[in-house]
């Protein structure tokens, strides 16, 4: 079975769909075929990290999950839009950014099953060694079982009691989902806040491994969704925690 890596937080803009993006393609680097799937209907956005701006033209994960289509039709291969691209492949799996499909979404026309469903089938007929997951933040239904059947689960969180709170309950689901790995990411840290410090304070209020405490960096603000900070700026901190993080996951 190909290992699933789920991006989740219980919060809007911790930095889920940068961290995605930029570890799928450190795991690409590595000569994986990998996946990367925008399972963030309500606010996509991982096609422009890869330049994809006309992202209304193309199918996407919202004519899957409508049965428009197969998710396999859906991958678009932007290894080559990526500078210096890698040895393996990325495959991307966008979500839709036009109106009338978000609102379908909204709705809820579809079953929640059919996005985890759709994954496993993916697997196999794009022959990938690992799915990288990038979610919307809260606990929608179809969130939820795409973390039941996750083999990573990566929880982003901010040094905040809102975030404290939710990622309590977050990790407590999945625990009960059978997530088998949970592990937590702290990021935009503030400078004058100790990594070290707040990674032994996070890791003792979860009981959960703290795999990186990442500082706020300009250089990451100024990049946004607009490129890959891998690629970009290679020796930030964030860059080399990420590449840890992706060494540990293969
Ligand atoms: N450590 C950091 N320092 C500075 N800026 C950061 C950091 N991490 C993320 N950002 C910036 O925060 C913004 C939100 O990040 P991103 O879109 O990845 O979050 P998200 O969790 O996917 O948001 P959403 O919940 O809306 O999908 C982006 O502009 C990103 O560049
Ligand atoms: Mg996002």
């Amino acid at each position: 079975m190909t290992p699933i890596t789920v991006i989740h937080s219980f919060r809007r803009g911790t930095g889920k769909s940068s961290i995605a993006a930029n570890l799928a393609v450190l795991l690409a680097d590595g000569g994986l075929r990998v996946g990367l799937i925008d399972a963030n209907m309500q606010s996509p956005s991982l096609n422009l990290f890869f330049g994809i701006h006309d992202i209304d033209y193309r199918l996407t994960i919202n004519d899957y999950l409508a049965g428009r289509c197969e998710l396999r039709m859906v991958a678009t291969d932007v290894t080559n839009r990526i500078q210096s691209p890698p040895a393996g492949r990325l495959l991307l799996v966008p979500a839709s950014g036009e109106t009338e499909k978000i609102l379908e979404n909204l709705r809820g026309v579809y079953r929640a099953e059919t996005l985890s469903e759709g994954l496993a089938t993916l697997a196999d007929e794009l022959n990938l060694d690992m799915i990288v997951v990038d979610t919307a933040s809260g606990l929608s239904e179809e969130t939820l079982l795409t973390i039941a059947i996750a083999d990573h689960v990566l929880l982003l969180l901010r040094p905040d009691h809102q975030d404290y709170y939710g990622t309590g309950v977050l990790i407590d689901l999945a625990q009960r989902l059978g997530a088998p790995d949970i592990r937590l990411l702290v990021n935009e840290v503030p400078l004058n806040f100790d990594a070290g410090e707040v990674a032994l304070r996070v890791a003792s209020v979860f009981s959960q491994p703290v795999v990186a405490v990442l500082h706020h960096s300009e250089s990451l603000q100024l990049i946004g969704s607009g490129g890959l900070f891998v690629r970009r700026t290679p020796n930030i901190p964030i860059a080399r925690a990420l590449r840890q993080i992706a060494a540990e996951l293969v």
